[in-house]
């Protein structure tokens, strides 16, 4: 739910009123991509060739995509079709599509389950950050080093300042 700023009526509104509903749609969109990812998964390990069709929270194309991007091989509308009648089916499959011109897919199949790749534990993500900083800092302390003035011709009245402050922290 939600309250009008400007009428200052809670929302969804039914003739000026509303009481408080169930728990769907964009409010629990998140939860059903994580649980997509997670049962697709499996299913990639323990039940090949399966297929999964996801609910919660779809109401456009771009929607869609991140379900079947996190493995679902269908996907379903319910609040959806409520909010907006059935005519949002079409307008999703056009948004559908022109994601998939954009992207240059041809078939749900080329990119059905491409984003599972991109998932791995916590403590890998902290390990990769820590090995990109080290990285960046040597590459930045190279790049210094190049800068350093190493002889009195190489001194330039403009670059003074930094070609000191490059020495200086060297
Ligand atoms: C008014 C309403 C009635 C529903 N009735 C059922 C039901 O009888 N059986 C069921 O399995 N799910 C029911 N659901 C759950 C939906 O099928 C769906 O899983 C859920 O709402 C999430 O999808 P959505 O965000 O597209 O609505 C209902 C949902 C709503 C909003």
């Amino acid at each position: 739910m939600s309250v009008n700023l400007e009428t200052l009526r809670p929302e969804p509104s039914v003739e000026g009123m509303t009481t408080p509903g169930g728990y769907s749609c964009k409010a629990v969109r998140p939860i059903a991509l994580r649980m997509t990812m997670e049962i697709a998964t499996m299913m990639r390990r323990e039940f090949p060739g399966r297929s999964l069709s996801a609910i919660g929270g779809i109401e456009t194309g771009g929607d869609a995509a991140q379900f079947i991007l996190l493995g679902a091989d269908t996907t379903q509308v319910c609040t959806g079709v409520m909010k907006h009648g059935y005519e949002m089916v079409k307008r999703l499959q056009e948004e559908l599509l022109a994601f998939m011109e954009k992207q240059k897919f041809e078939t749900l199949a080329d990119f059905k389950g491409k984003s599972l790749n991109y998932f791995t534990t916590h403590a890998e993500l902290v390990r990769m950050q820590k090995e990109r900083k080290a990285r960046d800092k040597a590459a930045a302390e190279a790049a210094a080093a190049k800068k350093m003035v190493k002889a009195d011709s190489e001194w330039s009245g403009d670059e003074f300042v930094k070609q000191s402050d490059a020495l200086a922290r060297g």
